[in-house]
């Protein structure tokens, strides 16, 4: 891995944005804004790694990677995994990796189940509410880490 790298994780039913919910989430796809996410990242002299999963497990597995291959930082949307998993959390504080948690909508002005979360309980900071502009917000923040 690239010293500059910044890995861009996804979680489940995020594969489907565009077509999912698009009053909540936007009209764009996920290789759309994989491709904004990757332009962003090459003016800021960084290279971006996007991927997406609908198991827990992977990013897990992934969180130890960017560990493992001393990514520069990682970009954490976990999807509904955010209010759920315990797992994801203490993948966060296993790694010295800085994690950004990101969501395109804000969970705080949703429902109630929505108002926890363990990844920000463990990340660094938190970028939410921006539509796919909060990947680049938080690309922006990951670059000056
Ligand atoms: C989300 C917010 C989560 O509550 C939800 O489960 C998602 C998407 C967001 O990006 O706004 O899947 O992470």
């Amino acid at each position: 891995m690239a010293a500059k790298t910044i890995l861009v994780l996804n979680g489940p039913n995020l594969n489907l944005l565009g077509m999912r919910e698009p009053e909540i989430y936007g009209h764009d796809t996920l290789d759309t804004i994989a491709g904004m996410i990757e332009d962003r990242a090459r003016e800021l002299g960084l290279v971006a790694d996007v991927r997406q999963s609908n198991h827990e497990g992977h990013l897990v597995d992934w969180l130890h990677e960017a560990q493992a291959e001393g990514a520069h930082a990682v970009l954490l949307n976990a999807g509904a995994f955010t209010h759920t998993s315990i797992a994801i959390y203490d993948a966060i504080k296993s790694i010295r990796t800085p994690v950004i948690e990101v969501h395109l909508s804000n969970p705080h002005t949703r429902e109630a189940f929505r108002h926890k979360s363990y990844v920000g309980m463990a990340a660094k900071g938190t970028i939410a509410g921006f539509g796919a502009r909060s990947y680049l917000l938080a690309l922006e923040a990951a670059a000056g880490l």
